[in-house]
């Protein structure tokens, strides 16, 4: 087995929440930690990638000599940024909780309180990944999909619907399992076969990940 078997290959990784501004002191955002996305950075890194890691506000820190974090807060922004590195990559791992919807504008100043009620009309972000599967030519795109029923069945169409190479399914019915946790239990969706994993911990999930790649990558 090779000792450094991702040296000269190139990896796009997107983590954390996206937080979208309804005005200057408020966003819409989630409760993505990033742990997931840093997780398969940090393997990739120590497997001898380089590795682009666009990462939405997190707590998370990360350094090495061949990373360059990009901090980014909206879904637009981190389009953009993954746009721009997407056709050098060998490798594009979605791992982050993009928000689906963004405020119609940004109000400019602080909104007061209503009397009563306030509608906030939002409008839809891109889609980072199927964006990207969509122009894909030699690179292994992966996606994460999270869903609470028919996991599977939904997990394969969006395998197919932005052009996967593979998904990876988050059960959140296992307990351990998701965001904020530092654990996770996957399966890794192919469009005609699975595989199951046990509940593990993030790191030892990102070495499944990245271990399911490496045959994709010398294929
Ligand atoms: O469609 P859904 O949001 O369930 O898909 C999840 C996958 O798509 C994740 O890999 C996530 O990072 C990615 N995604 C994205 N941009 C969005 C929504 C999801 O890149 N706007």
């Amino acid at each position: 087995f090779a000792k450094l078997p991702l040296k000269h290959k190139k990896f796009l990784i997107t983590a954390g929440p996206t937080y979208e501004a309804i005005d200057p002191v408020r966003f819409i955002g989630n409760h993505s930690s990033g742990k997931m996305g840093y997780e398969i950075a940090k393997t990739a890194l120590q497997l001898g990638a380089e590795v682009v890691l666009i990462s939405g506000p997190t707590s998370m820190a990360l350094e090495h000599e061949n990373l360059k974090i990009i901090q980014v807060n909206t879904a637009q922004e981190m389009l953009r940024e993954a746009e721009n590195y997407f056709d050098e990559v060998d490798v594009f791992i979605a791992a982050a909780a993009v928000a689906d919807y963004r405020p119609a504008s940004v109000a400019s100043e602080k909104i007061k309180k209503a009397d009563t009620h306030l509608t906030i009309e939002l409008v839809k972000n891109p889609d980072i990944l199927a964006t990207l599967g969509k122009r894909k030519k030699d690179q292994i795109v992966i996606g994460f999909a999270l869903e609470t029923e028919n996991g599977v069945e939904n997990a394969r169409k969006k395998l197919e619907a932005k052009n996967l190479d593979f998904i990876v399914l988050n059960s959140l019915k296992d307990k351990g399992a998701g965001f904020k946790k530092d654990t996770n239990k996957i399966s890794i969706i192919y469009p005609g076969s699975i595989k199951e994993f046990d509940l593990k911990s993030k790191t030892e999930v990102a070495a499944d990940i990245i271990n399911e790649l490496i045959p994709l990558l010398n294929a």
